[in-house]
């Protein structure tokens, strides 16, 4: 197949989570790819940071600041598209408490954001997709830890493991009309979540993870940005209800 597959070029990307980290990476490489890219995120200085990178190598942003879990002004965003090729599902937070320790509110809010504005963005953009007759592609962030229990990581192992579910369960029900779904699940990648803010705690927990993976690294967001792309673009034409783990061979389900 030639590489054109990749080109997404008169295309339109709507990522979430584009302000920093993993999201960024995303949102700047599927602008080089040609998408017009339609940034969403809460934090409205790093949204314009995203969209400056953009505007530098010459593409094309628009930027929401929302609240993934504010259904109604996340609709209303996406149906802002003229288009919609690509959605990249990737806004999400972290939380980390022992299962005896977990409250209900910790649960709700990991919940809401990592499934919930998952689910929204996924049932907007596929009625979106739907409406214009486009076979569009959504690529929504699961996480490593659907791979493993990693104690601490209840809510957001839960949250995730709905994530995957979702990916599976809309892939089978907008198949038929063209549309792939699909989740990333990566392993431990260097952005402002995994930033301990202490370089010894720093040093320490990436020697740990380092030693977890074949590869003898990291992972960064450039890594899982270009995984997205492959999952957006025609070069996965065939690959639906999959999920794929730029993870540095940390876990190796079948
Ligand atoms: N970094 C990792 O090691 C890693 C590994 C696996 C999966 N992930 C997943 O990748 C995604 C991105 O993570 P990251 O490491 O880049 O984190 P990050 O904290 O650097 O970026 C997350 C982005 O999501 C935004 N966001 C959070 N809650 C939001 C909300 N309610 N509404 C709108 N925007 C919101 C934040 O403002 C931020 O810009 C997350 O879903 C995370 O769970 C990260």
């Amino acid at each position: 197949m030639a590489l054109s597959a990749y080109d997404l070029s008169g295309r339109t990307a709507f990522v979430t989570g584009a302000a920093g980290g993993i999201g960024r990476a995303c949102a700047v490489l599927l602008a080089e790819a040609g998408a017009t890219v339609h940034c969403a995120d809460r934090d409205p200085d790093g949204l314009d940071g995203t969209a400056a990178l953009i505007d530098g190598h010459g593409g094309t942003a628009h930027v929401h600041v929302l609240d993934v879990t504010d259904r109604a002004r996340l609709g209303e965003a996406v149906r802002s598209c003229e288009r919609l090729d690509v959605l990249a599902a990737i806004a999400g937070i972290m939380h980390s408490s022992p299962v005896l320790e977990t409250r209900d509110e910790d649960l709700d809010r990991v919940l809401d954001v990592n499934f919930k504005g998952v689910l929204y963005a996924c049932q907007e953009a596929a009625r979106v997709m739907l409406a214009h007759g486009t076979r569009g592609s959504i690529v929504t962030m699961a996480s490593g830890a659907v791979d493993t229990g990693g104690a601490g990581l209840l809510c957001y192992g839960a949250a995730k493991a709905a994530v995957v579910q979702l990916t599976r369960t809309l892939a089978t029900e907008v198949g038929p009309h063209g549309i792939r779904v699909n989740a990333v699940a990566p392993g431990w990648i260097r952005t402002p979540m995994t930033d301990r803010h202490d370089r010894e705690a720093q040093a320490h927990t990436e020697a740990a993870m380092t030693r977890l993976t074949p590869l003898g690294r990291v992972g960064e967001p450039d890594d899982v940005a270009h995984a997205v792309l492959y999952l957006a673009s025609d070069a996965s034409a065939f690959t639906t209800g999959q999920i794929l783990r730029p993870n540095g061979g940390a876990a190796m389900p079948w």
